[in-house]
């Protein structure tokens, strides 16, 4: 039915910033042709406008459709406004309204990509109009019978192998509820650097580690996740960087 890209955490500009694992990944991808390719922030180090410069280089060397959600890192010094001149409307960001809506009319499914960063703070939040966007978003596209994904960058459930809890939404509770209450089958976030996969009632929430950086944890790899859709199961799967593809879960489809 489907076959995703999940990128995050490119952090160019960053000293442990590695272009030739951005590169590889981009070959990947583009030889895979992967019906979207969804980036989950924190595309910059900084929110420089240098630094949007070079990442938009990047992803415009995938032949994908690609959706772009904001990181914490790129609200730093302006970068929010930075975003939205140099990335907005470029790719598939942003589309629709405040916010970003990807509908892939061939696959049946709609990726609604929000906002969760604050300019200059590392801590997310959704908010309450976007909340309300977001389940306008997500009754449309259960009525139309389509698959729904959430993007964003900030994690809602805590991510395992973390450390101590500071980052997650600071209104977690209430758009956690109302993704599982409105049927978003697949929530796709970053930020932590560490691929995990959390299922909750029908809802998996799935979190990429850093595509291009150093900036990790222990004995961890830079990666990407795809996500493969079919009519009866749904698969993550965890890229890492010395090649290896493992299954992060496979769950049914529970599409309805
Ligand atoms: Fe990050
Ligand atoms: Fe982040």
């Amino acid at each position: 039915m489907a076959y995703l890209a999940h990128i995050s955490d490119l952090h160019v500009g960053s000293v442990d910033f590695r272009e030739e694992l951005l590169l590889q990944v981009v070959d990947e991808i583009n030889s895979s042709s992967p019906d979207a390719t969804i980036v989950t922030g924190d595309l910059t180090e900084n929110g420089y406008y240098s630094e949007f410069l070079k990442a938009a280089e990047y992803l415009d060397m995938l032949n994908t459709p690609v959706l772009v959600v904001p990181g914490n890192h790129d609200a730093r010094h302006v970068g929010d406004q930075t975003f939205r001149e140099i990335i907005k409307g470029r790719y598939s960001t942003l589309v629709k309204g405040m916010y970003s809506t990807l509908n892939i009319k061939s696959q049946d499914l709609q990726i609604i990509g929000l906002d969760s960063s604050e300019p200059d703070l590392d801590y997310g939040k959704v908010g309450r109009s976007q909340e309300k966007w977001m389940i306008e978003e997500l009754h449309q596209a259960n009525d139309k019978g389509l698959y729904r994904i959430i993007a964003l960058h900030h994690h809602i459930i805590p991510v395992p192998h973390t450390g101590r809890e500071r980052n997650v939404l600071s209104d977690a509770g209430d758009i956690l509820l109302s993704m599982c209450g409105n049927h978003a089958n697949l929530v796709l976030s970053g930020h932590k650097h560490i691929p995990h996969v959390w299922m909750v009632e029908d809802t998996a929430f799935a979190t990429a580690g850093t595509v291009s950086s150093l900036k990790l944890r222990g004995k961890q790899l830079s990666s990407y996740n795809t996500v493969d859709i079919d009519e009866d199961h749904i698969e993550i799967l965890l890229n890492s960087a010395d090649g290896e593809v493992t299954s992060l879960a496979k769950y049914q489809n529970t599409c309805r």
